[in-house]
C-alpha cells in the first residue's frame, strides 16, 4: 500500500509519499517539507493568511515532487491522504482541497487525517511501538498527554489550560529579543546560563491531573527579566536556562501523572514511553524523560526531529493506518480548524494545531 499525505494546517507545506512494509512498518518513499519560517519571522508568530497563501504557491510542486521523488504516477497510489485539521483553516483548505483534487482525479480513497491524530502515530511508522502507549504531543500549538489505545482510539490524560510548551519558549524567546522560532534559541542561550540564578514557578506541579498551565510561568519570566533589565547577554542566558528547568520539571512531574492516569484507566503499563511534537527537539527534556522512564523500566521512543515537527510522511502513515482498516473518507468531508482527539473529553482544551 503506498499513500500520499498532504500537510498544511500550520506553517509547513509538505508532500509525502509512504509505503506499507509487509512487516508492519512503514517505509518513506518521498517526504518533501517546505517550511515558512522565514515568511513569519518578521512578525514573531505565524500570520494565517500569509500562510495560507503560502500553501497554495506551493503545494502542487511539492506533490509533484513527492510523487516523482517516489518514481510514481498519481495513479500508482492506493490512497490520498491530507490533514483536514485541527489547524488555521485558510490552509488547511489548501491541502484538504488539493488532497480531494488528486483523489477525484485517480479515483483512490481519500482519508481525511487529523493532524494530532498523526502526530500521535509516528511512533509507529519509525519504530513500529504496540497499542497501547503514552505521549507527549508538545508543539507551538499543542501540548496534550494521551493515552493511545489505537487507531481513532485515544483518552486524553491532561492538555494545556493556556500556552503550549512551544509557544512558552517562542513568546520567552520575544521577549527576551531571541529570534522565532524561540525553542531552539532558548535552548541554546541556556547552555551557558545558571538555572539556579532565577526562582521561576513550577505551575501545576503536585496535582493531581496531568494537565499544564503556563501563562504563569510566562509572567514570571517577564518580571524576573524586569528585575534585572537592562538585560546583558549573561541575564539571558540565566533567564533561558531558568525557564528552561522549570518547563523540565513542570513536564516530568505531568508525564509523571500521565502515567499514573494512564494505569488507572487502562488497567496496565504502556508499551512505550513517547514524545512527539516540535519541542521534543529540546535535548534537557528528552533526557529528564529519558532518565524518568529508565527509572519505571518503560522504552522512551522520540521519533527523528524531522518526523516530530510536521511534515507529509506521518499524515500519509496516519492515511495508511485508516485505510489498512477500511476508513476512508467521503470527498465532501469537510475541513475543522478544532478537532479534538478525544471526544469524550469534557474540556476542548487546546485544540490548536
Ligand atoms: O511541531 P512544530 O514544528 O510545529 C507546530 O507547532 O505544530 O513545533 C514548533 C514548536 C515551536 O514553538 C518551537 O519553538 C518549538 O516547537 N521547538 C522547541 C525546540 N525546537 C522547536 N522548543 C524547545 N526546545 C527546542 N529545541
Ligand atoms: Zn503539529
Amino acid at each position: 500500500m503506498r499513500v500520499l499525505g498532504i500537510e498544511t494546517t500550520c506553517d509547513e507545506t509538505a508532500a509525502a509519499v509512504v509505503r506499507l512494509r509487509p512487516d508492519g512498518s512503514g517505509a518513506i518513499m518521498a517526504d518533501e517539507v517546505m517550511s515558512q519560517i522565514a515568511a513569519h519571522a518578521a512578525f514573531g508568530g505565524v500570520v494565517p493568511e500569509i500562510a495560507a497563501r503560502a500553501h497554495v504557491e506551493i503545494v502542487d510542486t511539492l506533490i509533484a515532487r513527492a510523487l516523482a521523488q517516489a518514481g510514481m504516477a498519481a495513479g500508482d497510489l492506493d490512497g490520498v491522504a491530507a490533514a483536514a485539521g485541527p489547524g488555521l483553516i485558510g490552509g488547511v483548505l489548501v491541502g484538504l482541497m488539493a488532497g480531494k483534487g488528486v483523489a477525484l482525479a485517480t479515483g483512490k480513497p481519500l482519508v481525511a487525517v487529523n493532524h494530532l491524530e498523526a502526530h500521535a502515530l509516528t511512533a509507529r511508522l519509525t519504530a513500529h511501538v504496540a497499542f497501547p502507549y503514552l505521549i507527549l504531543l508538545a508543539s507551538g500549538g499543542h501540548t496534550q498527554i494521551l493515552a493511545v489505545r489505537g487507531v481513532g482510539d485515544y483518552d486524553r490524560l491532561g492538555a494545556t489550560m493556556d500556552d503550549a510548551i512551544g509557544e512558552a519558549f517562542d513568546k520567552t524567546a520575544k521577549l527576551l529579543g531571541l529570534p522565532y522560532p524561540g525553542g531552539p534559541a532558548v535552548e541554546s542561550a541556556a547552555r551557558d546560563g545558571d538555572r539556579e540564578r532565577f526562582a521561576l514557578p513550577r505551575p501545576m506541579v503536585g496535582r493531581p491531573n496531568a494537565d499544564f498551565s503556563l501563562s504563569g510561568l510566562k509572567t514570571a519570566v517577564r518580571l524576573a527579566a524586569d528585575s534585572v533589565a537592562p538585560l546583558r547577554a549573561r541575564d539571558v542566558a540565566d533567564l533561558c536556562a531558568s525557564f528552561q528547568a522549570a518547563i523540565v520539571d513542570v513536564v516530568e512531574d505531568r508525564m509523571r501523572m500521565g502515567l499514573k492516569l494512564f494505569r488507572q484507566r487502562l488497567g496496565r503499563a504502556p508499551e512505550a514511553v513517547v514524545v512527539s511534537g516540535g519541542v521534543a527537539a529540546n535535548a534537557a527534556l528528552r533526557a529528564a524523560l529519558a532518565r524518568s522512564c529508565a527509572e519505571v523500566g518503560l522504552p522512551m521512543v522520540a521519533p527523528p526531529q524531522n518526523l516530530c515537527t510536521d511534515n507529509g510522511a506521518m499524515i500519509a502513515w496516519a492515511g495508511i493506518e485508516r485505510l489498512r482498516l477500511g476508513l476512508a473518507d467521503p470527498l465532501d468531508v469537510p475541513a475543522r480548524p478544532r478537532w479534538p482527539l478525544d471526544p469524550k473529553s469534557e474540556r476542548a482544551l487546546n485544540n490548536k494545531a
